[in-house]
């Protein structure tokens, strides 16, 4: 039976993550081949209520798998977090046709949508940071290839760290995270990872770690740092002072977001896309597509935002016994 959905929007929000043009293009594709249209709003829902509105048809798309960044460009609306704001979104759907919206982003952007299904129109969001912090989803489009783009740099300043018997300190993003912290400190058999999730003891985790480690003939160090955790300049002026090491600090910063997606996110954006798309498609309103390590499933809106992701605590342990073996 064909769908009573006849034409959708697709938008970007917040801080951008490599995949979003891999599933722009997945959801203009499936939408095509189902029959509906697709349109495409600029800047998130600042286009949303500006009306920065266009056609988006497959050839439009084509190219994007491999294209980091977002076509659709991105932005965070202060305007659309007023009730007026949410009001001019919706009417504006109502006025071009647009049945539904598919949202590719974060938690603000999935607060988003949930406020434009309270008007009326229809709405799928598609997990997308590169802090992978969304938690009723154990993947986010971006994330892998944020990490592993940090890691060509982590792995760059070892060298040199090796060469001068240092202690780099790098910085990775994550917000409020720390799972890209995390997921770079065990690639790069960091000595310690500070997250915001986690309390450390600076004289245990780091110095005796460091001290230690050079009584086993350790000669650099790598410590990792969330930016949400502390500030990578004050760990290392610390470490320096306790342990008299020659620190350097690197921020890595929104070198991180960019870049052309791996292959993890290109396949991960193309399944979510068609995914959201299908459950659109069949009626379905107010859902987020979810990835439970396995296989893409889709939650409630409302149900997913009240959840809370915790770390898992049992990597610590994996950590310790990689790190004080040697
Ligand atoms: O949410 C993604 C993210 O890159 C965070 O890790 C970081 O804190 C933030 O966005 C940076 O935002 P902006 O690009 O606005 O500086």
């Amino acid at each position: 039976m064909p769908s009573a959905v006849r034409r959708i929007g697709v938008l970007t929000s917040g801080g951008d993550a490599p995949g979003m043009n891999a599933a722009i293009r997945a959801v203009v594709r499936t939408a095509a081949f189902l029959g509906i249209e697709t349109v495409g709003v600029q800047r998130g829902y600042v286009g949303l209520i500006a009306n920065e509105i266009s056609p988006l048809s497959p050839h439009d798309v084509n190219g994007l798998v491999d294209r980091g960044g977002t076509v659709l460009y991105t932005a965070r609306s202060t305007e659309f977090m007023t009730e007026s704001g949410v009001q001019r979104a919706a009417d504006n759907c109502r006025y071009l046709g647009i049945d539904g919206i598919i949202g590719i982003g974060g938690d603000g952007t999935f607060r988003g949508l949930k406020e434009l299904s309270h008007h009326g129109v229809a709405v799928i969001g598609i997990p997308a940071t590169i802090d992978n912090d969304i938690a009723c989803t154990s993947y986010s489009i971006g994330f892998d290839t944020a990490c592993n783009t940090a890691i060509e740099s982590i792995d760059r300043l070892r060298d040199t760290m090796r060469s001068h018997e240092r202690c780099s300190v790098v910085e990775v993003m994550g917000h409020r995270a720390g799972y890209m912290a995390l997921q770079c400190g065990i690639a790069s058999g960091a000595t310690a990872i500070l997250i915001p999730e986690k309390e450390i003891d600076f004289q245990r985790d780091i110095v005796d770690m460091i001290r230690e480690g050079r009584i086993r003939g350790r000669t650099h160090f790598t410590i990792i740092v969330a930016e949400g955790a502390a500030s990578a300049t004050d760990i290392a002026d610390r470490i320096k002072e306790a342990t008299g090491m020659e620190t350097r600090v690197t921020i890595l910063g929104h070198v991180q977001r960019g870049g052309r997606p791996l292959v993890y996110d290109r396949v991960m954006a193309s399944n979510m896309g068609y995914q959201a798309v299908q459950i659109m498609a069949a009626g379905g309103t107010n859902r987020i597509i979810c990835y439970d390590g396995v296989k893409c499933f889709d939650m409630d809106v409302d149900e997913a935002l009240a959840m809370e992701k915790h770390i898992d605590e049992g990597i610590y342990a994996m950590m310790d016994a990689l790190e004080q073996s040697i």
